[in-house]
Formats: structure tokens, sequence, C-alpha cells
């Protein structure tokens, strides 16, 4: 029998690996990814009013206002499906008041797993970075490149994947991390980042497989 679904947030610096672990653990854990990014992302690609106010934010590197992004990540944790295999939480919360409006719809993690990478590492990370538009893929030309010429035709940039945006970015980044981190306190997993991606999901995976059998043993001794 099945103990309760996991519910993790993750979290760190941009191009940290948030989406690179996303894709290894809902591989293997069957759970929801919900990203703050890809859902503003997608907003912004459909043309509508709050993608383009989005966008605006999101070229400065600054954090989307609470009002459009807040509505759209509980929305998608409530549906069944989330509820149901759990959740993976990406890029979100980063602010404190993102954090207590999550709480106070009863959105709580197990555990809140942060990626830790030195700055000077990540601008190389973010000026490398290649999606695949077709199976939505994360690549690196240098570090994880891709497997075929034919996906190496057609790979794509993001917008505010540039040197000077994730300076930016950073700058964001670094002004809100206290604060949402002392909100998670006794959830806190730190992982090393700079480690190839495999060996960060290995660790991972190793917290999450601990947290799964203490849940099933919660179940059995009901
Ligand atoms: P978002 O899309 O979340 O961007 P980010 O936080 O800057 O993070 P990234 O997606 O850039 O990086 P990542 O950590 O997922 O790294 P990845 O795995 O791709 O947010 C974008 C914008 O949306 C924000 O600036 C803001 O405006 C807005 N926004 C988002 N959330 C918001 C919120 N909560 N509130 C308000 N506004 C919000 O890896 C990066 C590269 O490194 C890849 O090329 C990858 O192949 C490579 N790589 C990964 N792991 C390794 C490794 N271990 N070794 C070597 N290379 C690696």
């Amino acid at each position: 029998e099945k103990g309760e679904p996991l519910r993790v947030m993750i979290s760190g610096a941009p191009a940290s690996g948030k989406g690179t672990q996303c894709e290894l653990i809902t591989k293997k854990y069957n759970l929801v990814h919900v990203a703050a990014g890809d859902l503003l992302r997608a907003e912004v690609a459909a043309g509508t009013e709050n993608g383009k106010r989005a966008k605006e934010f999101m070229e400065m590197g600054k954090l989307v206002p609470i009002e459009i992004v807040a509505a759209m990540v509980k929305e998608r944790l409530s549906q069944q499906d989330s509820q149901e295999n759990g959740w993976l939480l990406d890029g979100y919360p980063r602010s404190e008041s993102q954090a207590t409006s999550l709480k106070k719809f009863g959105f709580v993690p197990d555990i809140f797993i942060l990626l830790e990478v030195p700055e000077e590492i990540l601008v190389e990370r973010v000026v490398g970075r290649r999606l695949d538009p077709v199976t939505g893929k994360i690549y690196h030309l240098t570090y994880s490149p891709p497997e075929t010429e034919e996906i190496a035709a057609r790979l794509t940039q993001r917008f505010d994947d540039t040197e000077e945006k994730v300076k930016l970015r950073l700058l964001t980044h670094n002004s809100n991390v206290e604060s949402v981190l002392s909100l998670y306190n006794d959830q806190i997993v730190k992982v090393d980042g700079t480690l190839p991606k495999e060996e960060v999901f290995s660790q991972i995976d190793r917290v999450l497989t601990e947290l799964l059998a203490k849940k099933e043993a919660a179940l059995g001794s009901l």
C-alpha cells in the first residue's frame, strides 16, 4: 500500500539546475511538475493580457507581480493529478508573500531542496542553455549536448538567457532568497549543484526514497 504522495519544493539561483533535476525526479517519482517560469512562458506565448504584463517583468529579470503568478500556481497544485500523485514545485515561492499565501491555502512541502551553485558558474550555464521545443528537454551546448543532428537543428534559446539578463535575475534571487528560506527551515535539504547532473540527482533521489519509506511506515502504523 502507498503512503501519502510526496510534496516537494525545489529552489536555487537561475540556472542552478532546477528544471534539469525536475525532469529526472518526475521520470522516477511520477510527481506533477509545476514550474512557475514555465506557466508564465506559456502565458506569454498565448499572448494573454497577463502574459503581456508578465513579459515586461521577465525581461527585466524581476519577479512578476503576485496577483498574476499566485493564482496560476495554486490552480495547478489543486488539480486532481497533483493531489493524487504529489507535486514538485519549481521556482515558487520566491518571496515571503508568495510563501505565506501558499501556506494559507494549505500547500506545505515535505521537503525543500536547495541547489547550491556559485555565481561564476551560473552565467556560463545560462548562455549555453538550449531547449528542444518538441520534447521540452533542456540541453547545454557543453554539459548536456543534443543527442542527434536533428535535435541540434531545432534547438531554441530563451529570451532571458543572456549574460546581462541573468545578472539581473541573480540580483532578484539574492534579494529574496533568505526571506523564503527562513520560512522552510525545518524542511530544507541543501544539495551541491556543481556536480554532474546524474550525481546531483542521486543525492536528491536518496532523500526522496527515504522520505517515501517514512510515509509508508507512518501509514502502516495507523
Ligand atoms: P524561471 O524560468 O524559473 O528561471 P530561473 O529561476 O532563472 O531558472 P532557470 O529556468 O533559468 O534555471 P534552472 O535552475 O531550471 O536550470 P536548468 O536546469 O535549466 O523564471 C524565469 C522568470 O519568470 C523569472 O526571472 C521571473 O521574472 C519569472 N518568475 C518565475 N518564477 C516566479 C515567481 N515565483 N514569482 C514571480 N516571478 C517569477 O539548467 C541551466 C543550464 O545548465 C542548462 O543548460 C542545463 O543543461 C545545465 N545544467 C543543469 N545542471 C547541470 C549540472 N549539474 N552540470 C552542468 N550543467 C548543468
